[in-house]
């Protein structure tokens, strides 16, 4: 039997901890909702792109809680839900590097593929309808059939993280169909923020150009530079997320700025920023480079700008110039503190 949900939106969000969940989490807040989230036990307390949420009293423990779990501990997860009962869940956890995926290929596709599933199956059994949002990407068209890829691209993922995530992408589709449940699956391009972790390329970038400009580092060193991403700011795509759920309908969309800039137009564009010559202090090293690497991804975000007035609000000079603006100050008062 179905109960009427809740007044005040209730949100889940697996992954609170990462780029995007902390910054889905302030835009809920901002909304009015109660925000969930999972975090997983570390042996530090230090959760540095949530810690203003829960240092504020007025939100920790009012609108804003935390509730320890792990996407392969179903039954924790399954008892979370019971006591939480969301309106809306964004799964955004799981290991979300690719290089690393060729290195641990069966936790990624455990933590990616299967735990989507597994909180398919919780979703369809709750005692009210909830919406959900899956956190898919641009990885999932690998050696793309063509350009610009729409949402009708076939697949052809390149990586066990693409693997994974074609997975997931194709179960809620089913799940959708067989079961009516209210999935999107956001495709998502690459995304980037002054809290992107430091291991992905755009922050290794704007990182290293800042400690370089400080004097800490003396060179940046890189894989490929020649790759070429569709590069959006991670602020304009959670919100995409969010529009996706409050759709009469769940549907699956590409979110992307459709064009695109090499790995080396990020580099100088970053080290312009900092005002320095970017030719001095770039390395390539081949020990970097992927075993395999998608060939040009780039979305055609037409259908959410049409079905649900999606337009992003930064720039590719904005995003790089955000970044190393915050890296710079970020590093100059740890070596003032130091
Ligand atoms: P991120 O910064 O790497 O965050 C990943 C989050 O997942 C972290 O909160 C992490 O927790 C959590 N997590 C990982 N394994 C977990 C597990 N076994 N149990 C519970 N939590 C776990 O990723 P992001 O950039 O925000 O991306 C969010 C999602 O979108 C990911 O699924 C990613 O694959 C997908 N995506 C990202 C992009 C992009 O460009 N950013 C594009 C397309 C799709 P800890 O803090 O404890 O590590
Ligand atoms: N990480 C990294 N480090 N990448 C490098 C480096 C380096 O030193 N040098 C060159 N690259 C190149 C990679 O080979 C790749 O072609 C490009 O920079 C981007 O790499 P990442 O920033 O690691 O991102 P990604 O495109 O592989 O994956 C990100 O975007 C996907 C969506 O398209 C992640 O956020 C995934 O989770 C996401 O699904």
């Amino acid at each position: 039997m179905q109960v009427a949900p809740p007044k005040t939106p209730i949100a889940f969000i697996t992954g609170i901890t990462g780029q995007d969940g902390s910054y889905l989490a302030e835009l809920l807040l901002a909304k009015g909702y109660a925000v969930h989230g999972l975090v997983r036990r570390t042996s530090k307390l230090t959760r540095s792109r949530i810690d203003h949420l829960t240092r504020d009293p007025s939100i920790y423990g009012r609108k804003f809680f935390l509730h320890y779990g792990d996407l392969i501990d179903g039954t924790t997860l399954r008892r979370i839900f019971a006591k939480v009962n969301p309106t809306e869940v964004y799964h955004l956890a799981g290991q979300s590097h690719v290089g690393l995926s060729f290195e641990i290929p069966e936790s990624t596709c455990e933590e990616v593929a299967m735990a989507s599933l597994r909180l398919l199956e919780i979703c369809r059994d709750q005692p009210y309808p909830v919406r959900i949002y899956l956190a898919s990407t641009a990885e999932v068209f690998g050696d793309a059939a063509e350009v610009p890829q729409t949402e009708e691209t076939k697949f052809r993922p390149t990586s066990p993280y693409g693997c994974a995530k074609a997975f997931m992408t194709q179960i809620a589709r089913v799940y959708r169909e067989s079961y009516g449940i209210f999935v999107c699956n956001g495709i998502l391009y690459n995304h980037e923020s002054p809290r992107r972790g430091e291991s992905f390329v755009t922050r290794k970038i704007s990182r290293t150009a800042a400690a370089i400009k400080l004097g800490i580092e003396d060179k940046l060193v890189l894989g490929n530079i020649q790759s070429r991403r569709d590069w959006g700011h991670a602020k304009d795509y959670v919100q995409a997320m969010w529009m996706m759920l409050q759709h009469t309908r769940a549907d699956d969309y590409i979110v992307a700025t459709g064009g695109t800039h090499s790995v080396q137009d990020f580099v100088e564009a970053a080290f312009a920023v900092a005002d320095l010559p970017w030719e001095k202090y770039l390395v390539t090293d081949r020990a970097l480079e992927r075993r395999l690497e998608p060939t040009q991804l780039v979305g055609n975000p037409k259908k959410i700008q049409q079905n649900l007035g999606w337009r992003p609000e930064h720039s590719f000079e904005n995003l790089v110039h955000e970044m190393v603006e915050a890296d710079l100050q970020d590093l100059a008062s740890q070596k003032a503190r130091a």
